[in-house]
């Protein structure tokens, strides 16, 4: 097999070699998330996916080696190919900076502030995506598009307020299902996701819409109002499925099993879809064969309360700086001072001509 040709891309002043063909996006994500940029409708397992949010852009400053011109508007980092040479701005660049509150701003236009009520809280990608990029206050001022709750199936409800119409959920249904029975109907303001004629979807992979969604508009009604995410313990479990791999994290709130999901790589996606079997319906942990504690980013509110040493441990970097740079206290100085060489001192002359002047100044503070 040939051997694919490699090219450089230069992000935020790191350099990376990647293979022809590779998306910005994911030569960033090969350098790491300090300069992955965010995503909030590229989902790498879903063929077509990206170029619907604008959560991605970045500045591209030099085209290629060949074509040293910059590019003359930010672009969408998922859907634009990286050529030898390029050179990108992230993080760095404050044009992108300034173009992500805005994109933040868009997203939250019709986005109901459900959080203290929505079961995505603490996992959810749009209130990451606005606590690190967006502003504190919305200049909308019109009344926010409203639907009501639908149920699509009877696992699955739809809350159609919350969703950021990323299309994630229909390249799921038409790529990991069998039959795909809903989609974005309608255009600009009234696009929405629906099933048309309220379709249930009841065909055997169709939970991983949960999974995929980045917001709280797609719930597992099995889990719905069981507890918030922080005061649950997920942990890496199996099982001998016969229609999936069976690798799941089960979600625990004392000794039940309140939530069964794929499982997620550090961006957030799902590594191997699992069926509705394993989701909604082995909720015992007799079911499983459990491997351990999930590893949970010690970054994510998940962690809160969970003090497991791996992953309190202080970086070693900062062990290191605090040897360097922490001295020990000289406790040789004698304890006392001598109050008369003290005030025979310059310094202590010329603070209390300072106090005096304050306090003939403001007798009444005397
Ligand atoms: S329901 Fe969720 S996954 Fe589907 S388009 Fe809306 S935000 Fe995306
Ligand atoms: S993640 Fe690139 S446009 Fe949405």
């Amino acid at each position: 097999m040939d051997t694919p040709q490699l090219i450089k891309v230069t992000i935020d002043g790191q350099e990376v070699n990647v293979p022809a063909g590779t998306s910005i996006m994911e030569a960033a994500r090969q350098i790491g998330p300090d300069v992955a940029p965010p995503a909030m409708c590229y989902y790498k397992p879903l063929k077509g996916s990206g170029g619907k949010c604008r959560a991605c852009l970045v500045k591209v400053t030099q085209g290629s080696e060949k074509d040293p011109r910059p590019m003359p508007k930010l672009v969408a980092s998922c859907i634009t190919m990286a050529q030898d040479g390029m050179k990108v701005e992230n993080f760095t660049s404050p044009d992108v900076v300034e173009a992500r509150k805005g994109v933040v701003e868009f997203l939250l236009l019709n986005h109901p502030l459900d959080c203290p009520v929505c079961d995505q809280a603490g996992e959810c990608h749009l209130q990451d995506f606005a606590f690190e990029h967006g502003t504190e206050a919305t200049r909308f001022e019109e009344d926010r598009r409203t639907y009501e709750p639908e149920n699509i199936g009877d696992k699955i409800q739809l809350h159609m307020n919350r969703c950021v119409l990323c299309y994630r959920c229909v390249y799921t249904a038409d790529q990991i299902t069998n039959e795909r029975v809903h989609g974005v109907m309608n255009r600009g303001d009234h696009a929405q996701i629906s099933t048309y004629i309220s379709k249930a979807i009841d065909n055997d992979f169709s939970g991983n819409m949960i999974d995929v969604c980045p917001v709280g508009a797609l719930t597992d009604k099995t889990y719905r109002f069981k507890s918030r995410v922080w005061f649950s313990k997920p942990v890496d479990a199996h099982c001998a499925c016969e229609k999936c791999s069976g690798k799941v994290n089960l979600w625990y709130k004392g000794d039940e099993v309140i939530r069964v999901t794929a499982r997620k790589n550090i961006w957030g996606e799902v590594e191997e879809f699992i069926c509705n079997t394993c989701r909604f319906e082995r909720k015992n942990t007799s079911d499983w064969v459990i491997e351990g504690p999930t590893k949970v980013s010690r970054a994510s509110v998940i962690s809160a309360n969970k003090y497991r040493a791996n992953e309190i441990a202080k970086p070693k970097f900062a062990l290191e700086y605090a040897k360097e740079n922490f001295k020990k206290i000289d406790d040789s100085r004698p304890y006392e001072h001598n109050l008369a060489e003290v005030k025979e001192s310059e310094d202590y002359k010329k603070l209390m001509e300072k106090n005096d002047a304050f306090f003939s100044k403001n007798k009444s503070l005397k």
